[in-house]
């Protein structure tokens, strides 16, 4: 797995940045389209290498995509991670990267993709909700699951403490969705569903329960 290149896209914070360099999974560079982004900080402090390529700087999202892929191109990843990257994708840049592009998302797709997730679930009453790590298709906050943290939702929870539980699973789920990749054990069946080998279905994590 060491002769692997994850790049990570990052738009803020950067714990699941953080949480991936705990697993000491191989990041060669991190991107992000904000200058002010603190996750850029946490990747230098690692000593990897961090850069902003501000959308700010492009005209258009076709010429600001095709300036991150550049970027992003030059360290030949085998797989590019979204970890809080909060930018709309182009058609082409999602075809780029196809199969080897993930993001992860904070509910339990296809419900709540989009904004203000844990809010729009307690609004709703939800008594489950989550996160999903999947494979990026060109409709935002879609594409084939590979693998869910199922939290409980609380009597009385507040959107604070929910969205930390939620958070406290990405940071397990997205390192375990990671390494399943570069060790070659996800494929996409011809539904167009993510198929894990037998040894990794056992492993998989279903329910995230409350700590
Ligand atoms: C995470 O909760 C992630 O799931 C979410 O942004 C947060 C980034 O936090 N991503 C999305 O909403 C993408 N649609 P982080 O910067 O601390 O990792």
């Amino acid at each position: 797995m060491n002769d692997k290149r994850l790049v990570v896209l990052i738009s803020g914070r950067g714990s699941n940045l953080e949480a991936i360099l705990a697993a000491g999974l191989p990041v060669a560079a991190v991107l992000s389209n904000r200058a002010d982004a603190s996750g850029l900080a946490i990747a230098r402090k690692h000593g990897i290498p961090a850069e902003a390529v501000p959308h700010t700087d492009h005209p258009d999202r076709e010429s600001f995509d095709a300036a991150m892929m550049q970027r992003i191109d030059v360290w030949q990843p085998d797989l590019v991670v979204l970890a809080g990257y909060m930018r709309i994708l182009t058609g082409h840049f999602v075809q780029h990267y196809h199969g080897r592009l993930i993001n992860i998302h904070p509910s339990l797709l296809p419900s709540y993709p989009g904004l203000r997730t844990h809010a729009r679930a307690l609004e709703d009453g939800v008594k489950v909700h989550g996160c999903t790590v999947h494979f990026v298709t060109p409709a935002l906050d879609h594409g084939p699951i590979i693998v869910q943290g199922a939290v409980p939702v609380l009597a009385h929870d507040s959107e604070t403490g929910l969205a930390a539980r939620v958070l406290r699973a990405e940071h397990r789920i997205y390192p375990q969705a990671i390494r399943w990749f570069l060790q070659g054990r996800l494929h996409i069946d011809p539904h167009g569903r993510v198929e894990l080998s037998a040894a990794t279905r056992s492993e998989q994590s279903v329910l995230i329960p409350d700590d």
